[in-house]
């Protein structure tokens, strides 16, 4: 008796799929082993079947292991196939072979060099139902075929590698495919994005093949049970395999009753039969063929062309479907804000009403109790000793550098990537900005020139007294190596964190991570009020006495004792008690700023560059006070943004120091080239902490469109 050669299989991707494959692969005695991303699914897996489990590079060194099963995202499918195949394995893959009839090309060029046999997992060929359609086709029941009709529904998972179309009707087109034996002449498609904007969740698409036949076939995500269907009808009659109905009457077949009386057509009650079909699972039948096929060395019925032909015909409904559905811009009937505030606002509403309301009825415009208590609240927040509102993050900036005494003659050293606030105090004041270049990765002042900066100070002929750092975008700078450099140099420090309110640097918060540090209110910013508004926040008390007395005109002892100069910068109390309910809601809104951001890395990870968040291990939580994105041609593409109804915002397109009231004031030697690159690349996109994911999807997909576009 001949030993029949073992097919040593290992199962790659122990999904809600694969575990079936696994398990199918094992009863045919052909599981070698078993791989997942997820280490411990794969244990798990590999423990039940007693084999072990294998990452994919000793799959491919395995000599033992002749074949593999892939059963991973269709995205990694063409690679993974290649790479076995090179390693001469035989190959099982589930549909769709590839994401494009390019890699499927690639694929079919390379199978067809190897002596490998190759097979996708195109499984209604192996259904038992299908097979007695296609026979009794073949034969001749149905006479001449003039229309298939395929339907596949069912609420899915909504995926982002594939749509509907290549997620389920790979199976339709590969029986259509099988039942014509030809290729389309041409295809049409349309695809609707009910559920998420972007991705076609229900797809119709028409095959038109030689002869007049005709083949339909719609698929969606978007119903509530399960419908699998495929509707044969020839000129003798019609032949209907039901999936979703028991073994006994999956396949049916109805007598053709259109008759044609005085020339119109009549329908008669016609004779319909049940064809019994041997139940058969079809898994298990297309894992049996693919292990015969490898034992055998013979071709399977999916082998790559016929995989190929599938692809070919996806892609081509792809296009069809691009050409006529225009789905991203139609879907964007509304304006998408760089800012939109209005969830927040329906949250947080009654209370707001509630405070306002209560402001007026007590009528403490200036210096409501409401002051206080937020000043209280925002230091137990950032866990600073004393906190001064005032009227805006500008002013805030003024009053930090009043209180520490600049005077003409000296000289701050600034980012030269940064918003006009940040050097306006400094040059108001007498005093003289000295522009220094910023870090390429976090665009924050870039610590290594910060003894650069004191050098052009002393050229310029001023007293290098300190620095202002800020916090751009809402990513703090680095303030470890900033502190150790300042106080080396004897500079002080104060941060501008207007962009920054929340931000926190190994558990401590912006606000104390300075001796001063100063914050907006701007509505814009990550806390904003309904205007404008600001704070310092420091721990030194004879700096917060000075601040309390400037910011209410050098105030001293009482109201009309003035014991310095000063000016009139109070918060409103109205101001106040909008901001204490929105710190209420802060924290959450935080967590959900940290959310949009990733969402948007992962949606345009690729397509343009996004910006770097700080390293885990740095212990820096990021305000994303903006989303800015970097590109060559930004102007084209807020353009474009702007033509699809999206706002966009460059931050900021100059660099301080090319900007007229600034262009006199020193920068370090060598000028500041990477803030000239970046305020010529930046863009910020919507961004807030209520964005959902179909808005950034929207946003993201016409970043992606402007892309696509440039370097076609
Ligand atoms: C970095 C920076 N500093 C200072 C300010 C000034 O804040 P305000 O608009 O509240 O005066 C802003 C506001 O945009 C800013 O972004």
């Amino acid at each position: 008796m001949a030993i029949e050669k073992p097919i040593n299989t290992a199962v790659v991707g122990c999904g809600q799929w694969g575990v079936k494959v696994v398990s199918a692969f094992a009863r045919m005695n052909a599981l070698a082993a078993v791989s997942d991303a997820d280490v411990e699914q794969a244990n798990k897996i590999a423990q039940d079947h007693h084999v072990p489990a294998m990452d994919w590079p000793s799959i491919l060194e395995d000599h033992s292991i002749t074949a593999v099963a892939i059963v991973t995202p269709a995205k990694d499918h063409a690679n993974m196939i290649e790479q076995a195949i090179r390693a001469g394995k035989h190959v099982y893959v589930e549909k769709p072979l590839a994401l494009s009839s390019s890699d499927a090309e690639a694929v079919a060029a390379l199978v067809s060099r190897s002596a490998s046999t190759f097979m996708v997992g195109h499984i209604l060929q192996y259904h038992p139902a299908f097979l007695a359609l296609k026979s009794r086709v073949q034969q001749g029941q149905l006479g001449r075929v003039r229309f298939i009709r395929s339907a596949r529904f069912g609420p899915g998972r909504i995926r982002q590698d594939e749509d509907a179309l290549w997620c389920l009707a790979p199976h339709d087109i590969s029986m259509i495919l099988g039942l014509t034996g030809q290729q389309p002449e041409s295809v049409r498609a349309h695809g609707s994005s009910f559920l998420r904007a972007g991705i076609a969740d229900t797809v119709n698409c028409r095959l038109t093949f030689a002869d007049n036949l005709e083949a339909e076939i719609a698929v969606s995500w978007a119903h509530p049970y399960k419908h699998r269907s495929l509707v044969v009808t020839g000129d003798k009659g019609t032949l209907v395999f039901d999936d979703d109905q028991p073994w006994a009457s999956k396949l049916r077949y109805f007598e053709n009753t259109l008759t044609w009386k005085k020339g119109c057509p009549t329908f008669n009650q016609g004779c319909s039969e049940a064809i019994s079909v041997e139940e058969r699972e079809p898994l298990m039948e297309q894992i049996k063929h693919f292990v015969e096929c490898v034992r055998t060395a013979r071709r399977p019925i999916t082998d790559v062309r016929e995989g190929l032909s599938v692809i070919n015909v996806l892609e081509a409904a792809t296009n069809a479907m691009r050409d006529q559905t225009g789905m991203p811009t139609k879907s964007l009937a509304q304006k998408i804000p760089m800012v939109d505030l209005k969830v927040q606002q329906r949250l947080i509403k009654a209370k707001l009403d509630e405070r306002i309301a209560n402001v007026l009825h007590e009528g403490q415009y200036v210096w409501g109790r409401e002051i206080k208590e937020l000043e209280q609240k925002l230091a137990s927040y950032t866990g600073c000793e004393h906190v001064i509102t005032c009227s805006s993050g500008t002013d805030a900036l003024l009053l930090a550098l009043l209180a520490i005494g600049l005077l003409p003659g000296d000289a701050v050293l600034v980012p030269a990537f940064t918003f006009v606030a940040t050097a306006e105090p400094i040059v108001l004041l007498g005093a003289t900005p000295i522009f220094v270049d910023i870090d390429p990765v976090s665009l924050c002042i870039n610590p290594d020139l910060i003894a650069k900066g004191v050098e052009a100070a002393r050229k310029a002929g001023c007293r290098p007294v300190g620095m202002i750092t800020v916090d751009l975008f809402g990513r703090p700078a680095d303030y470890t190596r900033l502190h150790s450099i300042s106080s080396d140099l004897g500079l002080w420090l104060i941060a501008d964190g207007a962009q920054s309110f929340g931000a926190s640097v190994a558990g401590k918060r912006v606000g104390s991570l300075a001796c001063m540090t100063t914050t907006s209110f701007f509505p814009a910013k990550p806390l904003g009020g309904y205007g404008d508004g600001g704070a310092i926040f420091t721990s030194d008390a004879e700096l917060a006495a000075k601040l309390r007395s400037i910011h209410q005109h050098g105030q001293g002892d009482h109201r009309y004792h003035c014991v310095r100069l000063g000016m009139n910068s109070r918060l409103d109390t109205i101001q106040a008690a909008i901001l204490l309910e929105k710190l209420e809601v802060f924290p959450k809104e935080l967590e959900n700023r940290q959310i949009v951001a990733a969402r948007y890395a992962s949606f345009l990870k690729g397509i343009v560059r996004t910006p770097h968040p700080p390293p885990p291990e740095t212990n820096v939580c990021h305000a994303w006070a903006t989303y800015t994105i970097r590109l060559k041609n930004r102007a084209a593409l807020q353009e474009h943004l702007k033509s699809v109804g999206i706002d966009s915002i460059p931050h900021y397109p100059d660099p301080l120091h090319k900007l007229a009231p600034y262009e006199k004031y020193p920068t370090i030697e060598g000028g500041c080239p990477v803030a000239e690159e970046a305020t010529s690349e930046v863009l910020s996109i919507p961004f807030h902490p209520y964005l959902d994911e179909n808005t950034q999807w929207l946003v993201s997909h016409a970043v992606r469109q402007f892309v696509a576009s440039q370097t076609c």
